[in-house]
């Protein structure tokens, strides 16, 4: 399919469909489903999204574990809709995956036989309720970070997800931080609850990123340039660490809380905190499987697949019935 949307080629050119594509992205406006678009663009996105997907799924589990013993009502129903969101955010994901010609019920299968990845952060317990708090305090406001400029990206179905889940991240990030608020003005055992939290969750955060630009640990794929060429990535990876360090650092000051890092110091020249480096042999191992909980997120997953089989068989056995059922009236309006 051909793609006009006033953006011309020059005079003269010859437009293949690989020129449209590239002089689309470059002028900023959106791929659509049935533009035509390059395979490797196809595959990039149908990974991106699902990976998304899956990580918001597989990203309840850890909090979801605190449903049940919330300390208030008030703090279970803050609880329950912020799992909630997460829920419906993989909806849209799956839906926005969708339209790249792939099957959900596909990409659920690759997620529970390993065959694609989430994010490396929900690989790690949540010990407290504390843990709550830093979740939404530093895993939603580094998901926010990472998803800001999503909102951007070329895929038409995935930037305009993006909006809306963009919206829901920020009040995840601010139940966390007024959770942890409360937190702090109780008691020696409260705060020192936040800040044991904080000690563990902190470096996971920033592995959240992805591993830096150069260096050993870089990117596997390097496909940084072609990505940002395709309005895929904006920034890379340690430019938007570097932005989450500088947007937490004062917030951990408002707290009262210490993050665990004996380097991180304000450096006047740049404007920026300098910080420490991240373990990524620990990263590298939390990614590939062998992280605290791999193992029981994945099994907790595939339990609920196979315990909602029954669900999905009712519900197609009930379309094919409505279908059989309407077809003569449809056909005599
Ligand atoms: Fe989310
Ligand atoms: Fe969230």
């Amino acid at each position: 399919m051909s793609v006009d949307r006033g953006v011309k080629c020059a005079p003269g050119e010859q437009e293949t469909p690989e020129s449209g594509f590239e002089r689309l992205v470059a002028a900023e406006q959106r791929v659509e489903p049935r533009d035509a678009m390059p395979d490797a663009y196809r595959a990039t996105m149908v990974r991106q999204i699902a990976q998304h997907a899956h990580s918001e799924i597989i990203g309840m589990q850890p909090e979801g574990n605190w449903i049940s013993r919330s300390p208030s009502l008030r703090r279970k129903a803050i609880l329950l809709a912020k799992v909630q969101d997460e829920a419906g955010h993989g909806l849209y994901l799956y839906s926005a995956a969708e339209t790249l010609g792939v099957d959900r019920d596909d990409l659920t299968r690759r997620l529970v036989e390993g065959r694609q990845k989430y994010s490396s952060i929900f690989n790690y317990p949540s010990l407290s309720y504390a843990d709550v708090g830093v979740i939404g305090w530093l895993v939603d406001g580094a998901a926010i970070c990472n998803q800001v400029p999503l909102c951007r990206s070329s895929y038409g179905p995935y930037a305009r997800a993006m909006v809306r889940i963009c919206k829901e991240e920020s009040f995840h990030q601010r139940q966390g931080y007024e959770l942890l608020l409360t937190m702090m003005r109780g008691s020696d055992a409260q705060r020192e609850m936040v800040q044991d939290a904080t000690n563990r969750w902190w470096w996971p955060s920033l592995m959240m990123f992805g591993p830096p630009d150069t260096g050993d640990a870089a990117s596997p794929h390097g496909h940084t340039e072609q990505s940002m060429r395709w309005r895929i990535k904006r920034h890379t990876n340690d430019e938007l660490r570097q932005r989450f360090v500088d947007m937490t650092v004062p917030q951990a000051d408002a707290l009262g809380v210490t993050l665990p890092d004996a380097e991180l110091a304000w450096n006047a020249e740049r404007g920026s905190y300098d910080f420490g480096t991240p373990d990524w042999d620990e990263f590298k191992a939390v990614i590939s499987g062998h992280g605290p909980c791999n193992a029981e997120r994945i099994a907790h997953r595939r339990a609920a697949l196979d315990d909602g089989a029954w669900v999905r068989e009712a519900a197609a056995a009930h379309a094919a019935k409505v279908n059989t059922h309407t077809l003569p009236l449809s056909m005599s309006r």
